[in-house]
């Protein structure tokens, strides 16, 4: 997908005639960096060190990437078939926790796996194409989360979200952040609460960015504000996204969406999770079966360049956490609002 101008916020992924773009996040909001990626080993780089981020956003980079490392290759059907699974293995190795990685690669894999005896030069087509397909899908199941997630708001409410599930984290529009914008096309007016979200302040950096930019009324807390802020009672509702929704309900989002969970909870704030069917994982059973990723201890002690912690502090610092499903009020895909019993009705909307 080529650069959109009708998107409402800075575009973080698009294919320019023969290469990928990304914004690269790092350097946001100060910033405004375009990195031109040519193979798969940048790619990984940028997936690793949270250039792109964000569930769909990663695995849409990916599978360019998958795109970027074959179309080099010989025609040799031998060579190019072990090169796709060996490239396709590096790079959804980039990060653990999000299910979409695995599942855009996996995707692409097995679509030109039914190219199998045509020219090699036709499989590379196939690939770049379903890369592309993944893309613009991304983009309307956003919108389509969005308007699901409407049903369930009311204009002037207030909203709290953690980390960023926005347009930047997507193909566009965003899955948490989605229904702000199609509130802002129809003259809706929400209040939003952006946690700053530690350690790498994607709240503070990228949330409050993306919607300041289209214009949407977005306030910037610290996490350990969230509960006075839903105390004083100007939040109606909190949206987060998710990295993978487990076959049970429980889901994995950016470390402290947990917490918010909990306190929504205490005060009788519903506590919805924006989810492509891509984040649902079925083979996962529980949230205890997801992969959290361990990140640098840099990340915590001197997260914004400064050191702010005695030197060898011991430090913890994982990605993700796990909100357990009797937290989650509802899960809003592309489908529909989907509620508990979640075991049931996950796999029921899943199986079409
Ligand atoms: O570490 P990040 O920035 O990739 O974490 C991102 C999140 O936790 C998002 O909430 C999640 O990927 C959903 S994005 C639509």
């Amino acid at each position: 997908m080529k650069f959109n101008q009708a998107i409402p916020h800075p575009q973080s992924v698009f294919w320019q005639e023969d290469h990928l773009v990304l914004l690269d996040q790092r350097r946001l909001p100060t910033e405004t960096v375009y990195l031109h990626l040519t193979t798969p080993e940048e790619v990984w780089e940028a997936i690793a060190t949270l250039a792109v981020r964000g569930a769909p956003a990663i695995g849409i980079a990916a599978v360019y990437g998958l795109y970027l490392g074959v179309r080099g290759l010989p025609d040799q059907e031998e060579i190019f078939w072990a090169e796709l699974e060996r490239i396709a293995d590096f790079l959804n190795s980039a990060r653990p926790t999000a299910v979409n990685l695995s599942w855009a690669l996996k995707r692409v894999v097995n679509k030109a796996k039914t190219f199998k005896g045509e020219p090699v030069s036709s499989v590379k087509q196939a690939i770049l194409n379903e890369a592309t397909a993944i893309h613009e899908e991304d983009v309307r199941v956003c919108r389509q989360i969005g308007e699901h997630l409407l049903t369930l708001l009311q204009d002037g409410m207030g909203i709290l979200t953690h980390c960023n599930a926005g347009g930047l984290a997507t193909g566009a529009y965003g899955t948490a952040l989605a229904p702000l914008y199609l509130a802002r096309e129809r003259g809706w007016k929400f209040k939003v609460f952006a946690d700053e979200t530690r350690p790498v302040l994607q709240g503070a950096r990228l949330t409050a960015y993306e919607l300041m930019q289209a214009g949407i009324d977005v306030t910037l807390i610290c996490d350990n504000m969230a509960g006075a802020v839903m105390k004083q009672g100007w939040v109606q509702a909190v949206i987060v996204g998710t990295d993978r929704v487990a076959a049970n309900g429980d889901v994995a989002n950016k470390i402290g969406t947990y917490s918010v969970a909990v306190l929504a909870k205490a005060h009788g704030i519903p506590f919805y999770v924006a989810a492509p069917a891509s984040s649902i994982d079925l083979e996962t059973e529980t949230g205890e079966q997801i992969p959290i990723e361990q990140r640098s201890p840099e990340e915590v002690v001197a997260g914004m360049g400064k050191p702010i912690a005695p030197e060898g502090v011991q430090v913890y610092n994982p990605a993700f956490d796990v909100t357990p499903a009797e937290y989650v009020t509802a899960i809003i895909t592309e489908y529909g609002v989907i509620r508990a019993p979640y075991r049931e009705n996950l796999k029921r909307v899943l199986n079409g």
